[in-house]
């Protein structure tokens, strides 16, 4: 597996150790416990819409669960997948290599604030970006939807799914959710929420899970690099 991270750009330092703390032991029980509670990641595949001949990258990739996902259900698409974690990404190897995949995904250990195509040796804009859950764990999220919208295409699309903003839910749940959640280093993007709603328009799309649980976007990389702005206004 490739090493591909910046120490310049990238996150605080002892981020990868952190992510390998948490890691190192749920990655083993990790695709079983989370299909019950990760929500929308299924109908993010459904609607990504890809095309034979298109790249696909997933920032934050673990176990590479939506990787194989994708690459059963959009043949003839190459997919590229990036991790903090090394723990993660040696169960990701062992599960692409298993579903025979290995020519068609690529691996590399790097930080979703420097994601680009050179990453992976390549010099063409990926057609699609993947957050899938990431973003809740990515320091410096807004400079790693940045880093997603710069390493799209014009053409291409920048996809999300992730915890909302839980206010839909009966409050004590939520609290509690939100407590356990923090248990794992995850924290929901309240803000970022909040802002992909208002900023619907012809070239965004989001759909919200009941109670405000999590969401499933997606948008061009034009819409992105619009949204970041925003962000760092708000
Ligand atoms: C909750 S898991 C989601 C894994 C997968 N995308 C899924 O949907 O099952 C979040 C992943 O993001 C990775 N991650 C966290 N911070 C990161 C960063 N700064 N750069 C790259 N990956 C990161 C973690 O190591 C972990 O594998």
């Amino acid at each position: 597996m490739a090493e591909n991270a910046d120490p310049e750009n990238g996150p605080p330092r002892g981020h990868a150790a952190l992510m390998d703390q948490v890691y190192r032991n749920q990655r083993h029980i990790y695709d079983l416990t989370r299909k019950y509670y990760l929500l929308g990641r299924d109908r993010l595949v459904r609607e990504l819409g890809a095309t034979p001949g298109q790249s696909i990258v997933e920032i934050g990739c673990g176990t590479a669960r939506n990787l194989i996902r994708i690459a059963e259900t959009y043949p003839g698409v190459m997919l590229y997948g990036l991790d903090a974690s090394h723990e993660m990404l040696s169960t990701a190897e062992e599960a692409v290599r298993k579903a025979g995949l290995s020519q068609r995904i690529k691996l590399v250990h790097g930080y979703a604030e420097n994601t680009s195509p050179a990453m992976f040796g390549l010099s063409a804009p990926f057609d699609h970006a993947i957050f899938s859950y990431s973003l809740s764990m990515i320091p410096d999220w807004r400079a790693a939807l940045a880093a997603a919208a710069r390493s799209v295409g014009t053409r291409g699309r920048v996809h999300v799914v992730d915890f909302g903003d839980l206010e839909g839910l009966w409050s004590p749940f939520g609290r509690a959710l939100r407590a356990w959640l923090r248990l794992f280093h995850v924290t929901p993007r309240d803000r970022l929420l909040k802002l992909l709603e208002t900023a619907k328009g012809p070239e965004q799309e989001i759909y919200i899970l009941p109670g405000r649980y999590a969401f499933v976007f997606r948008a061009s990389p034009q819409a992105v690099a619009g949204l970041e702005n925003a962000v760092l206004d708000a």
